[in-house]
């Protein structure tokens, strides 16, 4: 190599190294772009997306996130909101069934936080004003630990949450007996018009729901009593906290086990539990609706309770 001036070939030579390096470089970015690509077709990656904006003084008034959590949507379909705040999930627990395909909503009602689901490839930042959507699949069962990975405050690292994934049978049975809502559901639209949403009753007219239920319940062969009440209906009169009652308490045979079930699991735990309560399960409504008994017997065995001075 000469002190001064570069020959054209080594001027060339230095061009022709360049050259090369940009096609390395180049090739690289086109690698990694095919890498991505790659990814998204079969490994199952995903970008989330925006899917529109909502202001965090709109959340409670927004359908999709006035009450966030678990939503079905159709068989194995779920749609899942969540609203991010310092310093928690909201729901911070999240149970879905084996299989389930999940799209995720997600927003926060302050600063930027994350949303990272451990073991997947789900990893979102969720923004104030934004609306983050992904949809996932969970195949395999267990539990997800959920994590903010978005420093967001002097709370950050406590920012946990988790996606607990059950086998189906178990999601089922899960939703049924955790379904307050079917109980309460029954109890509305079959019961509160004569017992009262509030379960009070109309004193004189048709007795109360509330408090008399557990009383019921915790009288010596009560249990097995409701069931029967239930599925045969009552007639005959009686006296609860000074007034007396002598109406007809239709049977609701034409309701399912379950529904039976539930609807006595609510009247019993809505307003106050009996202590160690054990739910109904469908198994034993389906015991006493094979034992056919009309309201008369029904009114019989509510005689036989002990219900100290009735
Ligand atoms: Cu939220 Cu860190």
């Amino acid at each position: 190599m000469t002190h001064g001036k570069m020959t054209k070939g080594e001027h060339e030579g230095i061009a022709r190294w360049e050259r090369r390096w940009l096609s390395v470089s180049g090739l690289m970015s086109l690698f990694f772009v095919l890498l991505i690509a790659y990814s998204l077709a079969t490994e199952g990656a995903h970008i989330a997306q925006r899917s529109g904006r909502t202001t965090p003084d709109q959340l409670t008034s927004n359908p999709l996130f006035a009450e966030p959590g678990v939503r079905t949507m159709a068989p194995n379909q779920y749609q899942v909101t969540v609203v991010a705040q310092a310093f928690a999930f909201a729901p911070a627990e999240i149970r879905l069934p084996v299989g389930a395909e999940v799209d995720f909503f997600l927003t926060s009602r302050d600063v930027i936080h994350g949303f990272q689901i451990q073991d997947t490839n789900v990893n979102v930042e969720v923004l104030p004003s934004e609306i983050s959507y992904l949809r996932y699949t969970f195949d395999k069962a267990g539990e997800f630990r959920l994590t903010c990975n978005e420093y967001c405050g002097i709370s950050h690292q406590n920012m946990l949450g988790k996606i607990i994934i059950v086998p189906a049978s178990e999601f089922a049975r899960a939703t049924t007996s955790s379904a307050d809502n079917l109980g309460e559901q029954i109890f509305n639209t079959n019961c509160a018009a004569c017992h009262q949403a509030s379960g009070e009753g109309v004193a004189g007219a048709f007795p109360p729901v509330r408090g008399h239920v557990n009383e019921l319940f915790t009288a010596q062969g009560g249990r097995e009593y409701l069931p029967a009440l239930l599925l045969n209906g009552l007639q005959g009169p009686i006296e609860i906290a000074g007034n007396t009652y002598n109406g007809i308490m239709p049977a609701w045979r034409q309701l399912s086990d379950e529904q039976i079930a539930a609807v006595l699991n609510y009247s019993l735990t809505a307003w106050d539990a009996p202590s160690e309560f054990q739910p109904y399960e469908a198994s034993e409504i389906l015991g006493a609706r094979n034992q056919t008994l009309n309201a008369n017997d029904v009114y019989t065995l509510r005689q036989a309770l002990n219900l100290g001075g009735q």
